[in-house]
């Protein structure tokens, strides 16, 4: 818990691929007139940037520094949204398309680019309250978070998610394949040696595939607005 009574308030909202984290971090914060910061966009510009050099993905496991220090990766706030700049502009439509998708996830094991990403994340508290969305909100960039949310859904739910955000058809099959690249994600993400994805201690963890989004959302408000409460002897700034 954050004690320091002028320090802005957090809530981080980790979980695996398709859980629904950054939908719900940005209704979160959007009640409660915080900011939104997406971490995963961070990954995908990074990601983007490097796929625009041309690095071979066989390489990309051992690429320093110098290379991730190439590209101007910032936050700038857009309405309670904090916007992923890449050089100065948003990124475009790369920025979610399948091989960005694919590809962050091998960027992410690098731990030089997890490095370079630290500073950008926890920069988003210069704009104020925060609520941060995931894979290592809540265990490594904002660990004193004032509340940590995991969030989980059964595979099958996450898929059919994935593919109605997307606008694609939601049959068995496109729903089996969709599961499986989610499978493999997950894996990726859970076993890289830094910073693999966990429910952080502490943190309040939602099963939402029999959850109502609103029902959710309503829970996480209540339990921050009681944490700020708890803490400040006050609600929060709307
Ligand atoms: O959340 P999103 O699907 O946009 O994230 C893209 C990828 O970035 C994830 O698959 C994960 O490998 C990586 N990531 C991460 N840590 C974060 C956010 C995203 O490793 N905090």
């Amino acid at each position: 818990m954050n004690r320091d009574r002028s320090a802005p308030f957090v809530i981080t909202i980790d979980g695996p691929a398709g859980s629904g984290k950054s939908t719900t971090a940005r209704e979160v914060a959007r009640r409660l007139g915080w900011h939104h910061l997406d971490s995963g966009a961070l990954y995908r510009a990074l990601t983007l940037a490097v796929r625009r050099m041309g690095i071979p993905e066989i390489e990309w496991h051992a690429l320093t520094d110098d290379i991730f220090l190439q590209p101007e990766i910032s936050i700038a706030p857009a309405g309670t949204r904090l916007e992923v700049l890449l050089d100065g502009s948003d990124p475009g439509p790369g920025l979610r398309d399948a091989e960005t998708t694919r590809l962050a996830s091998i960027l992410a094991k690098n731990p030089r680019a997890r490095a370079r990403l630290t500073g950008v994340q926890r920069s988003a508290l210069d704009f104020g309250s925060v609520v941060a969305d995931g894979r290592d909100m809540g265990s490594v960039i904002f660990p004193d978070a004032d509340l940590k949310v995991f969030l989980t859904a059964s595979l099958e739910e996450r898929a059919r998610r994935r593919l109605l955000q997307d606008g694609r058809a939601v049959d068995g099959r496109s729903v089996r394949r969709e599961a499986e690249r989610i499978r493999h994600r997950d894996r990726t993400d859970a076993t890289r040696e830094v910073a693999p994805l966990r429910s952080p201690p502490g943190a309040l963890e939602i099963d939402t595939t029999e959850v109502s989004f609103h029902a959710q959302v309503r829970r996480i408000v209540g339990a921050a607005t009681e944490a700020a409460g708890t803490l400040t002897g006050q609600a929060p700034e709307k």
